[in-house]
């Protein structure tokens, strides 16, 4: 299975730092953001990805990562989403790269504690359709939220004021070939964006959508107190040194 890592976005909620880089480049405790995503998926045995990423530093993040050798991979492609169109907008350009194939998707701001090797493989023997990794958190109205009727997801909220469930939807998506004629359909949301929450939702509507719980912690580091958490994290776990 190839690995697809969504690094673009304006990082507007960390301004002014984004001014003079990309949110995903700035430090989680030791290492650029962007390695740990990267780490997560070769952990799990992806060995071909596609970074996609845009605005004024995507060329920094050939410099850092170059062609992937020193994270094991056998290949590491790149490529530029232009403006702000949101996650489902930016993994639309990764449609040639994933060639009719399943797809590990990871958000550039994820960080885990452990490997999800036992979600990829799950994944692997799920045959057709999506799977997504879901976590508890204390605040569900920051993420998509599932909502469940007898065990199974009914729906997808993003950003709910009313959480109906303690879990978030986290930023790890596996996805086969019907993502990219789904995303198709996709409208802008009323924060302009292409959303993922309804690429899941679309999934569900097909019966097509399976989920796992993420072991370990998770945190996305795209506020100030998420990324202070996310250090501290780190740190305390030494998870910047697994490979
Ligand atoms: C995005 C997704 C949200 C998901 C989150 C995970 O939110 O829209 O569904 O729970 O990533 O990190 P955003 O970071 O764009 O606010």
């Amino acid at each position: 299975m190839k690995g697809v890592i969504l690094a673009g976005g304006l990082g507007s909620r960390l301004l002014p730092c984004t001014k003079i880089t990309n949110k995903h480049l700035l430090p989680v405790y030791d290492q650029p953001m962007v390695h740990y995503p990267l780490r997560c998926l070769a952990s799990a045995g992806i060995d071909e990805i596609m970074l996609v990423t845009g605005g004024s530093f995507a060329g920094d993040f050939l410099q850092l990562l170059g062609n992937g050798k020193e994270f094991g991979l056998k290949d590491l492609h790149y490529t530029y989403q232009e403006g702000e169109g949101g996650i489902a907008d930016a993994l639309r350009l990764a449609e040639d790269f994933a060639d009719g194939g399943k797809i590990a998707v990871i958000l550039g701001d994820n960080i885990v504690e452990y490997s999800i090797r036992s979600a990829v493989e799950a994944y692997e023997a799920q045959g057709s359709g999506a799977r997504i990794l879901l976590k508890t958190v204390p605040d569900p109205e920051r993420f998509g939220v599932p909502v469940f009727e007898d065990g199974r997801i009914v729906r997808v909220e993003e950003k709910p004021s009313n959480p109906l469930s303690d879990f978030a939807v986290t930023g790890i998506y596996f996805y086969d070939h019907q993502v990219f004629e789904m995303i198709r359909d996709l409208k802008p949301s009323d924060r302009g964006e292409l959303e993922i929450s309804d690429v899941n939702n679309m999934y569900i509507e097909r019966g097509q959508l399976e989920w796992s719980e993420l072991e370990g912690w998770w945190t996305d580091a795209g506020t100030f107190p998420s990324l202070l958490r996310a250090s501290q994290l780190v740190a305390e776990s030494g998870a910047n040194k697994t490979t």
